[in-house]
């Protein structure tokens, strides 16, 4: 509780460090801060390991920060801490479901799709990444506004070559969930709003 509100707080435990063997393709090599720290990183030492937890927390923060400072739905980050990052609590006592567990009504769908869709192209357009990991459970549903969370492997699209397949994977998640609901075409969004032929 802070200011009489709930608040987050994430906390990258250790099975998250084993996770990182496998996150390489998602953290471009410039961001260690010195060239020891890279090759230590990459021979996944002691201290490799924990300077990789370090960047994955401080990546959420920052790309929470930015995306919170352009007025997007995503939660207010508070304090990042060495493993872990605080922020602000989404959901009334019980953290919001996910919109995998929500049931939309027609009208909501449309709404909650075009948002995560803008949102997604601000993402791409002003912040610069793809969130690489948008899913149904990566989405909360709480005041009728649909809220993304879990930024730490977002691409860089300037630096990840992989950041465009990555975007193009999110948008076609987000076109699987809601079809359910309406037809929708992934395709098409993307070679019209992202400039991007998946053909
Ligand atoms: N700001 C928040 N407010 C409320 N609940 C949250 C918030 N952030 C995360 N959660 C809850 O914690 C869950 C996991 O968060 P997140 O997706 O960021 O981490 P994760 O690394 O994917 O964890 P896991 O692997 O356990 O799903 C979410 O599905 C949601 O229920
Ligand atoms: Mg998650």
């Amino acid at each position: 509780m802070l200011d009489g509100r709930l608040i987050a707080l994430k906390v990258y435990t250790p099975p998250m460090l084993r996770w990182f063997r496998n996150a390489a393709g998602y953290v471009e090599w410039k961001r260690y801060r010195s060239s020891s720290e890279r090759r230590a990183a990459e021979r996944r030492n002691w201290f490799g390991r924990a300077s990789a937890h370090e960047r994955w927390v401080a990546r959420e923060f920052f790309l929470l920060r930015r995306a919170w400072d352009r007025d997007m739905s995503v939660p207010e980050p508070i304090l990042a801490l060495r493993t872990a990052v605080c922020m602000e609590f989404i959901g009334d006592n019980e953290p919001a479901p996910r919109l995998r567990d929500v049931e939309l009504s027609d009208v909501e769908a449309q709404h909650a799709f075009n948002e995560i869709i803008v949102c997604v192209d601000r993402l791409w357009q002003e912040v610069g990444v793809a969130h690489s990991d948008l899913s149904d459970y990566n989405i909360l549903w709480w005041r009728e506004v649909p809220w993304i969370i879990d930024f730490p492997q977002a691409a860089d699209r300037r630096s990840n070559p992989h950041s465009e397949s990555l975007l193009v994977r999110d948008v076609t998640r987000v076109c699987e969930h809601f079809s359910r609901y309406f037809q929708t075409d992934a395709e098409k969004i993307l070679s019209e709003r992202f400039g991007i032929m998946t053909r």
